[in-house]
């Protein structure tokens, strides 16, 4: 190559990045602290923190993280080949209107055993959870003491604003990724404060029912260039307002719920059944699940959230307009039911009523005793690591590629894959796009 002007501009860059068929990107370095704040700091956020420690002191090893063992094609490592922040980098923080800490957090969860939150005991300690925007109307279940005495929601997302302003530069962030980990909200339907910058804002200065607390964190968030990923159900930043203001900012978005359990062999499993052209006549899922996210979703209206983020997978894999003679008439039940001895150890069965050759009906049984922070964790890590990455690629507004990682991808143009293996293409070529050369 010959040294233009512009290509003795490009090298004064320290990551660039090229594709082979589109223009070059270039991907400003992953220097210095990345800021990972989570709202709600329980039994997901405390794991993630607690694991990355443990990966970083050697303790224990990020199984489950594509960003950090994941490779592309060529068979490099994704963490060497991709700019991505490194493990040490990272200062973590959040809020929570119950858990006082991280390490408080994790005992209350009794995910991880106490011999493994000892080795890391003293920095979970510190991470201490800022007082939280919190409103019970839309988490019926909990109590909130940990809570702003702050009534003006206007005021509230000032404050959030504030809270972003002092952990970045009590830790000398320049760079910040907000994840939610907070409950599953009751269900709602967008409405039209939602619609416009202008209306939401006009909403938090009148208080506007319709807005929930997840929203007013987002809302801070995205003022603040923050880029927002939703791990729960809630409609958060799948919203107008966001996406203009995401849009408007440049900031990157991406949701929503997390996917785990059961959803995620739904997705396994589903597109095996449809490269064999086998035929689906029903699909029943039922969960037991102990932790404060079981009694959370134990309300029907935080409940109704989460059926609607788990029914849709289905349909978007089996296409069932393409083959209505095989998937034209799936009855697909999802249930959750609270069930304390288990914990965080959720169980989640599935009856699947399949049928093939000259339509003779089977039966899968599938019977999977996962850990729910467990599977959780590295998706927090894998999020806020390709969340900050997107940013500093000039990527903002919805994160298509990230669909890999939700129950119910957001898109920006409204059509879903929940494909696992078609989403894990495309995060690849994304990462591909982004990488270093
Ligand atoms: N664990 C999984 O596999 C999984 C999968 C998909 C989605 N999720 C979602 O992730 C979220 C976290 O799950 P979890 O198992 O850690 O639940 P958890 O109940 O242990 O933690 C959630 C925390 O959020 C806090 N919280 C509630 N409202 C808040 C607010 N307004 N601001 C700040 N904090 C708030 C609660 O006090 C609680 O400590 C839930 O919404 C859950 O549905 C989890």
């Amino acid at each position: 190559m010959t040294n233009s002007p512009e290509s003795d501009a490009r090298a004064a860059l320290p990551e660039e990045t090229t594709n082979s068929t589109a223009e070059p990107t270039v991907v400003r370095p992953a220097s210095g602290p990345l800021g990972v704040l989570t709202p709600g700091m329980g039994a997901v956020s405390s794991t993630f923190i607690a694991g990355v420690m443990s990966a970083r002191s050697g303790h224990k090893p990020p199984v489950g993280s594509l960003s950090q063992t994941g490779r592309l094609d060529d068979g490099s490592l994704i963490r060497d080949a991709v700019p991505l922040a490194s493990l040490d980098d990272l200062v973590f923080g959040g809020w929570d209107p119950i858990s006082p800490n991280a390490l408080e957090a994790a005992r209350t969860a009794g995910v991880l055993s106490e011999s493994d939150l000892n080795q890391v005991s003293g920095e979970l300690d510190r991470v201490v959870a800022m007082e939280a925007v919190f409103d019970q109307r839309w988490v019926k279940r909990l109590d909130g003491t940990r809570v702003k005495p702050i009534t003006s929601k206007w005021d509230q997302a000032l404050a959030l604003i504030d809270d972003i302003e002092r952990f970045n530069s009590s830790n000398g962030c320049d760079r910040t990724v907000m994840v939610w980990c907070g409950s599953t909200e009751a269900y709602q339907e967008p409405s039209d404060v939602h619609e416009t910058i202008t209306s939401f804002e006009n909403g938090l200065k009148s208080d506007d029912d319709n807005i929930s607390p997840s929203q007013i964190y987002a809302y801070a968030a995205l003022q603040s260039d923050v880029p927002f990923i939703n791990g729960a159900p809630n409609l958060t930043v799948d919203l107008p307002c966001m996406r203009q203001l995401a849009r408007d900012r440049n900031v990157p978005i991406g949701g929503k719920d997390f996917k785990t359990g059961q959803t995620l062999m739904k997705t396994i499993v589903a597109p095996g059944l449809k490269a064999r052209m086998l035929g689906l006549r029903g699909w029943y899922s039922t969960n037991i699940l102990g932790n404060r996210d079981g009694e959370v979703l134990d309300d029907p209206e935080n409940f109704k959230t989460k059926e609607s983020s788990k029914l849709g997978v289905l349909e978007t894999i089996l296409q069932p307009e393409d083959h209505p003679e095989l998937y034209g008439n799936v009855d697909h039940v999802v249930r959750i039911n609270y069930y304390p001895p288990r914990g965080d150890n959720k169980e989640g069965w599935d009856a699947i009523d399949i049928f093939g050759w000259m339509g003779y009906p089977m039966e899968i049984k599938i019977d999977f005793s996962c850990r729910d922070s467990i599977l959780a964790a590295p998706l927090v890590l894998d999020l806020a690591l390709f969340a900050d990455l997107a940013a500093r690629a000039g990527s903002g507004d919805v994160q298509d590629w990230l669909g890999f990682y939700f129950k119910a991808p957001q898109t920006s143009n409204g059509a879903p894959v929940n494909d696992i293996f078609a989403q894990l293409d495309v995060v690849k070529e994304t990462l591909e796009r982004w990488r270093r050369r």
